[in-house]
Order: structure tokens, then C-alpha cells, then sequence
């Protein structure tokens, strides 16, 4: 069919099922959208796998991995859903809007700890959302719509997506905090409480709870008393991202310092929290908004708002992660169970950091690759520069964030040395300077 006139009137030639007009217009109402970049990290893992070299080593992911270098299912998610399968009672009904109680109870429990002042006067309350992702999303959209300042800062670095959530959200005065130190490859502590100082008043601060991602660099107990006490004088409104809830040091109640200071101090606050990490359960989108406010009544009335954002944005929750972790934290001996299992993890990624140092150490890898041991959770912050990072991609197959942050987890016995090796050539080929 040759000279037919699509809907706006262009005439089009058309051939293989392609139409393009003869002024060279789809005719398509898309036409000047913009292509967009893939995900920086999800890229990552999509090189990875084109790639056919038997060397290749995905240091992208941000997920666990196990020695075999394969995704991980924790043996008490395994039992749970063993249960689940032949769980009669179980069906596909819709969950309430602001999800599964069992799961959000426990869930804020996990958070606040189990004899919080914030429960027992039931200052704080849950609602579930898909995973971390969707807790900071249903966050951001609440404050944005009721906080009285429409600032918001994230810490530099940070998760790239805290970026582009806050501007999907509407904000368009977003800054940041100072966080990292080049010179050091730990906080910035002076800078951070400089700038939480010179802040506007009642701006939103998103704080990594523990784990911070990318760096891996947490502020010490004693730092955070400090930043939280320059926050509430500023009156500062928190929402904590805790995605790695257990990952920091193995123990839930330890990496959650911070959130129960805040308790403590009587700040409101929200907490993201999301179960990817410390359960496995991944592309199960479990997590939920945790909210901490001064009365009853304020979180009643906070709740009614989330509840109606929720229903706009996914209606209600998914069911399948969210009764896998109810089951395991309401349950002594299965809760008991993840914990081991976060010992697993946490001291698997432990050994890969102490190994990495000695080989880096024992080949004679130029400069100080103390940070590796220092840093914690998943992530290391090389220090390594764009150049550095494209040479052990070219070379050795070797994947990793272009910002130099590497997945622990991505290493087992059998790369450590070949990524060590690599690493010492790309430092010596590409100095910082070129
Ligand atoms: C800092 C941080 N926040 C939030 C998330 C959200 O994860 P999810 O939506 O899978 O729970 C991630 C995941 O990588 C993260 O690193």
C-alpha cells in the first residue's frame, strides 16, 4: 500500500509493516519522545551477560551471591514456602490496601524493636509497598504533597534511583549532602553536619540506615547521636532507607541504630524498609513504609493519606514475600533460622573483603586498599577511576559500576586472584591522572 493517509493526514509509505511518511514522520503521536538510557546497574548485568569470555566476573549485581558465584534462596524461605504449598487455607484474594498485617507488624517490630515506645503508644504504623523502591516512592510522594518545605537532600553519592524517584515525584529542588570523602575513602562527618546545618529548615533528608550504597561507609554510633541532634534542631523530616537491614554487621537490631535513636529523641520520622537483601526475596517486592509520629491520632490520620496513595499508585500489595517474612519473624525458631542465614551471608561477604586485601597486598597492587576491610555491607567503594574501571572491563571481563563500586558478593575462591591481578594492572596502566 503505497501513499496512504495515516490519522494526522501525512501521506506514508509502508513496507514490511514499517509506515514512514514522506516527509519522514512515523505519523506516530510518540514520534519526538526521547529514547531513554538503560538502568545504569541493570546495563551492567546485561553486558555481563552478552559477554562470552569464561573469565567474565559480574561485580554489578546487587544481589547476593554464592561461592559457586549463583543467586542464593536462604534455606528458611526454602521451609517457609514448603509449608506454603501445601497450605490448604492460602488463597489469591485481594490483601488490604495497606497490605498484610502480620507482615507490617512484624516488619515495624524488626525496625523499631519489639518493646519500642513508638508501638506501645502506637505512634508508629506500616504500610506496604513493593519493596524498598515503593516505600520510598509512597514516602517522597506523602511529603511532597505535606511537608511544608519543598526541599529534599540525598547523599553524595547515593543509590542513583533516589534521583530519579524525588523528580518523579515533583521535586525539583533537590541537593545534596556531603557524605564521601575522596581523600579518605570514609564519611565526610565535618561536611555532612555542615550541611544538615546550613539546610533550610523542615527540608527532607534521606539517611542510609546502615549499608550506606555505594560506599559502604557508615556513620559510627557516636557520629550518628551527632547528626540526629543537628537534625532535630533543624527540624529536618528523615526517611531512613533501610535495604540492607542486617547486612551490615549480621545483626538486624545493631545495623538499626539510628532509627532507634531517633525513637529515642522523639523525632517523626518514615523508614523504608525492604527485604530484597536480607530475605533473598528479590523480585518478590516485599517491603513497607515504616512512620514514627508524635500522636496516635497524627499516624492515624498519616496512615489514611498512604492508604489513598497506595490505592492510586498499585491498588494493594502482593502477598507471596510479605507472608515468607511474617512467617519467619513472628515464628522464634524460624526467625532464629534467618539469622543464621544472614550469617551466612554477612560472613561470606566478610572473608571476600579480607581476601581481596591480602591478594591485593601480597601482589604489591599500588596504593592503600585499606577501605576494603573498613567499608561494609555489599558494596566496596574502589576508589577506582572511569579509565581504571573501562580497562578491567575491556581486558578482563571484569564488571562493575562505572562510579568504581564493586558487589562483594560478585567474588568467590575461584576469581579473587584473576580479580586481583586484574586490579593491579588496571591501577599500573591507567594512573589516576590518565
Ligand atoms: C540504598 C537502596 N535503597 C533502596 C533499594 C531498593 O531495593 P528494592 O526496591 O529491591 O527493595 C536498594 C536496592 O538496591 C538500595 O540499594
Amino acid at each position: 500500500m503505497e501513499g496512504a493517509v495515516i490519522g494526522n493526514g501525512v501521506h506514508t509509505t509502508e513496507g514490511k509493516g514499517v509506515r514512514v511518511a514522506t516527509n519522514g514522520s512515523t505519523g506516530s503521536v510518540f514520534e519526538n519522545v526521547k529514547l531513554c538510557p538503560p538502568d545504569a546497574i541493570f546495563n551492567v548485568k546485561n553486558k555481563y551477560v552478552a559477554d562470552k569470555s569464561p573469565n567474565k566476573v559480574n561485580l554489578g549485581v546487587g544481589a547476593y551471591r554464592t561461592e559457586k558465584g549463583e543467586p542464593w534462596v536462604l534455606p528458611v524461605v526454602r521451609t517457609i514456602e514448603a509449608q506454603m504449598s501445601v497450605d490448604s487455607v492460602l488463597n489469591h484474594e485481594y490483601l488490604a490496601i495497606d497490605g498484610l498485617r502480620a507482615f507490617t507488624d512484624a516488619s515495624s517490630r524488626l525496625l523499631l524493636g519489639d518493646s519500642s515506645l513508638a508501638i506501645t503508644q502506637n505512634r508508629a504504623c506500616g504500610v506496604q509497598a513493593l519493596s524498598g523502591t515503593g516505600a520510598i516512592r509512597l514516602g517522597l510522594t506523602f511529603l511532597f504533597q505535606n511537608n511544608s518545605s519543598k526541599t529534599i537532600y540525598l547523599s553524595n553519592p547515593t543509590w542513583g534511583n533516589h534521583n530519579g524517584i524525588a523528580s518523579a515525584v515533583g521535586y525539583t529542588d533537590v541537593r545534596q549532602y556531603r557524605y564521601y570523602k575522596k581523600e579518605t575513602k570514609g564519611l565526610d562527618f565535618e561536611g555532612m553536619i555542615q550541611d544538615i546545618k546550613e539546610a533550610p529548615e523542615g527540608a527532607v533528608f534521606i539517611l542510609h540506615t546502615c549499608a550506606h550504597n555505594p560506599t559502604g561507609v557508615d556513620p559510627s554510633t557516636s557520629q550518628w547521636k551527632e547528626i540526629l541532634t543537628v537534625i532535630k534542631e533543624k527540624n529536618i523530616f528523615v526517611l531512613f532507607d533501610t535495604a540492607y537491614q542486617g547486612f551490615a554487621s549480621g545483626d538486624p537490631d545493631k545495623d538499626v541504630f539510628a532509627v532507634r535513636e531517633a525513637v529515642k529523641m522523639g523525632m517523626e520520622f518514615f523508614a523504608a524498609q525492604s527485604f530484597s537483601k536480607n530475605f533473598g526475596l528479590y523480585n518478590e517486592r516485599t517491603g513497607q513504609l515504616c512512620c514514627v509520629l508524635k500522636t496516635p491520632e497524627v499516624t492515624t490520620i498519616v496512615k489514611s493519606q498512604l492508604v489513598v496513595i497506595c490505592r492510586r499508585m498499585w491498588s494493594n500489595p502482593p502477598n507471596h514475600g510479605a507472608r515468607i517474612v511474617a512467617t519467619a519473624l513472628n515464628n522464634p525458631s524460624l526467625k532464629q533460622e534467618w539469622i543464621e542465614n544472614l550469617t551466612t551471608m554477612t560472613s561470606r561477604i566478610h572473608s571476600m573483603r579480607t581476601e581481596l586485601h591480602s591478594a591485593l597486598r601480597a601482589n604489591g597492587t599500588p596504593g592503600n586498599w585499606d577501605h576494603i576491610i573498613k567499608q561494609i555491607g555489599m558494596f566496596t567503594f574502589t576508589g577506582l577511576t572511569n579509565s581504571q574501571v573501562e580497562h578491567l572491563t575491556n581486558k578482563y571481563h571484569i564488571y562493575l559500576l562505572k562510579n568504581g563500586r564493586i558487589n562483594m558478593c560478585g567474588l568467590n575462591p575461584s576469581n579473587i586472584e584473576y580479580v586481583a591481578k586484574a586490579l593491579k594492572d588496571a591501577v599500573t596502566a591507567c594512573p589516576e591522572s590518565c
